[in-house]
């Protein structure tokens, strides 16, 4: 019976069930001191969550640490090279234009995922309203809307713009994206949907921590949680009705991320690809990020955590790292695909990690949320990329850090990495790359880092090709900024 239709102290009665049956009924603890609306409010966070999965969990990801089944094969999942030999000159030339074509006949739309919770950086807002540009300090969010604007224009089309948050940002970023009147962008072409979330747990107890005596504390389930809200929230029969084909996925907080990249988008249509990805060739053997392998026959992505060392630290005759091609989260996902995952009988389910995070509780002798200074809880989050096991068909697309990758992830504070003032840094550095393909000539410190801050705005040029309409200095002046 849906619930709508039931009164409250049925829905009680149900909420009792099903928590005392996982064991949770502390959840219930002040329900009896709270009005109606915050009764309506906790009953109708309980009626969300999966008390059944939760107990499983509970035991698997909390009480006790998942442990990793090692595969009974692996290897590396080989990624097309960012720059193609003779070999491959022509399929690249055939896909940017394949691209360009699905972007000319409007059968692309850009996603972005924003539901996290940007606790490192500790910005107080949706990390997308995050002023992150080097001289300028357009939003995240605007610098994503530049390019998208851009790319219109270039390809004369529309780009409608996918936009996931969580429940506990989605007021917040709908009201960021009036305030700045959607960034120039048509309403109607912009989808804001929230995602699914969970209940974190004391970490020690696994018990649901209360917030607050009428709410859970709840947390986003992860961005593998966007392949459901994009079928359950409509965004899917959207695009559906307008004629998308290929959605192309990237996380709220890289600037320098191409939105929308012709040959990548290309090369996964011609492939008839179901999820593509970018990778990043690792830095070093143990930089922490996930590896793209192929584990018992299927594309796959491997936490850091989880690639034994010497895999991790394997080089072929040449010297160079095996297990190389780091996933930055970055993908293009065909709509049939999502369409596919969540009609099959049984829909799908993506596994969920455990993440240690200080999470709020309610303290009943101080009656006070209490901010830990130690993560104290668990979060269960699933993974985007570990739809790849699903895939029938993917490709992997060479990236490098220079062209497409410097995220912001933390604070500034002196050592620093994947900060605004790294970031910054990785802006200025790209342009420069870029600028100097067409003769500019850049000032450079004596380690090499480029005496300047340059900010090349989406606005002027998403691909060094775009230089070409510009006037540009033939040098830039040391220690100067320039906005171009
Ligand atoms: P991160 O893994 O960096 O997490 O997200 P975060 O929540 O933003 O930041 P921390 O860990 O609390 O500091 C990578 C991308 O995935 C999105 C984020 O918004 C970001 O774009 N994301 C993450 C979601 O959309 N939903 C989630 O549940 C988690």
């Amino acid at each position: 019976m849906a619930t709508q239709t039931l009164t409250l102290e049925q829905r009680l009665e149900n909420a009792k069930a099903a928590l005392e049956k996982a064991d949770q009924a502390q959840v219930l603890k002040y329900y009896d001191q709270l009005t109606d609306d915050q009764k309506e409010q906790i009953l109708g966070q309980i009626e969300s969550i999966d008390w059944v999965e939760c107990t499983r969990l509970v035991q698997s990801h909390v009480l006790n640490k998942p442990e990793f089944k090692a595969p009974e094969s692996i290897q590396p999942d080989p990624y097309l090279p960012r720059i193609p030999g003779k070999d491959l000159a022509d399929r690249y030339k055939k896909a940017k234009k394949a691209g360009e074509k699905l972007l000319r006949e409007g059968k692309v739309a850009a996603f972005t995922v924003a539901g996290g919770q940007g606790t490192r950086l500790g910005w107080d807002g949706p990390k997308g309203s995050y002023p992150a540009t080097a001289i300028r300090k357009v939003p995240l969010f605007c610098c994503f809307a530049e390019f998208i604007r851009k790319a219109e224009q270039k390809f004369n089309t529309t780009i409608p713009w996918y936009i996931m948050t969580s429940p506990i940002n989605d007021a917040a970023t709908r009201a960021f994206f009036e305030e700045h009147g959607n960034f120039g962008l048509r309403p109607d072409n912009i989808m804001i949907f929230p995602q699914g979330m969970m209940p974190a747990f004391d970490a020690k107890t696994g018990k649901a921590l209360l917030e607050t005596p009428d709410s859970l504390a709840m947390a986003p389930n992860g961005h593998g949680g966007s392949l459901k809200a994009l079928y359950t929230s409509g965004a899917l029969e959207d695009m559906k009705n307008r004629g998308i084909e290929q959605l192309s996925y990237v996380q709220v907080d890289n600037p320098l991320v191409k939105v929308i990249d012709p040959l990548f988008i290309g090369l996964h249509a011609e492939a008839n690809g179901d999820m593509s990805s970018k990778a990043l060739p690792k830095a070093y053997p143990k930089e922490k990020v996930g590896v793209f392998c192929i584990v018992d026959g299927k594309h796959s992505v491997i936490e850091y955590s989880n690639l034994p060392d010497e895999l991790a630290e394997m080089r072929d005759d040449d010297g160079e790292l095996v297990y190389k091609g780091g996933s930055i989260a970055i993908h293009v996902i065909s709509t049939d695909f999502i369409e596919r995952i969540n009609t099959q009988d049984g829909g799908f389910a993506l596994p969920y990690n455990r993440a240690d995070k200080k999470v709020g509780y309610w303290d009943e002798a101080n009656q006070v949320t209490v901010k830990p200074e130690e993560p104290n809880a668990v979060k269960l989050e699933t993974f985007v990329f570990d739809a790849l096991p699903m895939c029938a068909e993917s490709i992997i697309l060479e990236t490098d850090r220079i062209e497409e990758f410097s995220p912001i992830k933390n604070a500034d504070e002196p050592g620093a990495l994947d900060c605004p003032a790294t970031c910054k840094q990785g802006q200025t550095e790209r342009a420069a790359r870029w600028l100097a393909e067409y003769g500019v000539v850049i000032p450079r410190k004596e380690d090499g880092s480029v005496d300047a801050v340059i900010e090349l705005s989406h606005m002027k040029a998403i691909d060094p090709e775009d230089l070409k309409e510009l006037d540009l200095p033939s040098e830039i002046d040391a220690g100067t900024e320039v906005l171009i």
